[in-house]
């Protein structure tokens, strides 16, 4: 069990400022996900806190010890990288069993404890065979396995899913959350995937070029997004942005204000048919473009006063291309950005 301080920590390469300033505490036994655009960091905090590479300025803690300065093989952390990179002359076992073997540890704990982790990663059939012989699935089981064996009380992920179909990272996000659950060892989980965010982190910090922008549970963020970034990054189908006249609609006197926008998730819009519950309000007519099938519920896609949106509804609901139908909104789940400084109106 180990808690993460990281404080005020700045990185730069040549003349770009990649880290600007980085606060972020993690709780001993927490899973949680960084998640941001391609490019904004995530990868160089990752390895500054693994010591592969050192912070310009800040400080960094593990249970309360600063450890800026300590060996990465003294800093009880172990990391999974994207690209697996197992020993290719190795065996599964020994690629597992290789961190134990270099702490001395003796023979039968190191196949104990090789055996307890392949059994957990369903890979105990496949122990003697190299790296070539196995599928990528098969190959970053093995990458956990060796990065789980050693039982740091730190384990960082770096997008460790995102050379696998979409079948098998659903998957895996499955079995390591499993995991997490089993070892209570602190995780940090590095996606560009709001996806494998939301569903896998006890708490999410969205990053954006080199700064943390919100940190918060996945209901936090997905419900009360600080701004217009993260409302669109986070959640998908992705929200719609409305701007103009129909802003007005809603009564709140955040919404009357120049130059707003009004953010509605594709499930919080919805035909209106029938009388308004107490939350409820119409906000126009939408003509109605294109309809995708997703199963139990259809997307349509529409445009109102010249905007385009698109709004989740039932599968078995009728509707026909370039019916006009009026449109509502739920007040509870909207929300009011400022469109010059992209900020939530109201939190
Ligand atoms: N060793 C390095 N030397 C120079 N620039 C680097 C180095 N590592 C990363 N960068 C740059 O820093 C920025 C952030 O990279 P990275 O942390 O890998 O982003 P992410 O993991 O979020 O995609 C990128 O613009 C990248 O090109
Ligand atoms: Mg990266």
């Amino acid at each position: 069990m180990a808690s993460i301080e990281i404080s005020k920590v700045t990185k730069q390469f040549g003349s770009l400022q990649i880290l600007k300033g980085i606060d972020l505490q993690i709780q001993s036994g927490e899973f949680l996900v960084l998640v941001g655009p391609s490019g904004c960091g995530k990868s160089t905090l990752l390895r500054t806190l693994a010591g592969l590479e050192k912070s310009d300025e800040g400080e960094l803690k593990i249970d309360g010890k600063v450890i800026n300065d300590v060996e990465p093989q003294s800093r009880s952390i172990s990391m999974v990288f994207q690209n697996y990179a197992l020993y290719p002359h190795m065996d599964v076992f020994s690629n597992i069993a290789f961190g134990l073997k270099l702490l001395n540890k003796p023979k039968h704990e190191i196949e104990h404890r090789v055996n307890g982790i392949a059994n957990l990663l369903q890979i105990s059939h496949l122990l003697d065979r190299k790296p070539k012989e196995l599928s990528g699935g098969q190959r970053q089981r093995v990458a956990l396995g060796r990065a789980l064996a050693r039982q740091n009380p730190v384990v960082l992920f770096d997008e460790p899913l995102s050379n696998l179909d979409a079948h098998l990272r659903s998957q895996m996000r499955v079995e390591i959350k499993r995991l997490h659950q089993n070892m209570k060892s602190t995780m940090i989980y590095v996606t560009h995937d709001q996806m494998e965010a939301t569903t896998m982190g006890d708490r999410i910090a969205v990053m954006k070029e080199g700064v943390i922008e919100q940190l918060g549970t996945p209901t936090e963020i997905y419900h009360s997004p600080k701004n217009v970034f993260i409302a669109r990054f986070i959640g998908s189908p992705e929200m719609n942005f409305l701007e103009g006249p129909i802003v007005k609609k809603v009564p709140w006197p955040e919404a009357q204000k120049p130059d707003q926008l009004l953010g509605v998730r594709p499930e919080a819009l919805k035909v209106s048919r029938g009388p308004l519950g107490p939350q409820e309000v119409e906000i126009g007519q939408m003509q109605i473009e294109l309809s995708e099938n997703l199963g139990g519920q259809q997307m349509l896609h529409g445009i109102i006063e010249n905007q385009s949106v698109r709004l989740l509804a039932d599968s078995l609901d009728k509707f026909s291309i370039s019916e006009q139908v009026p449109l509502k909104i739920d007040l509870t789940k909207v929300h009011i950005f400022d469109k010059k400084s992209g900020l939530n109106q109201r939190l």
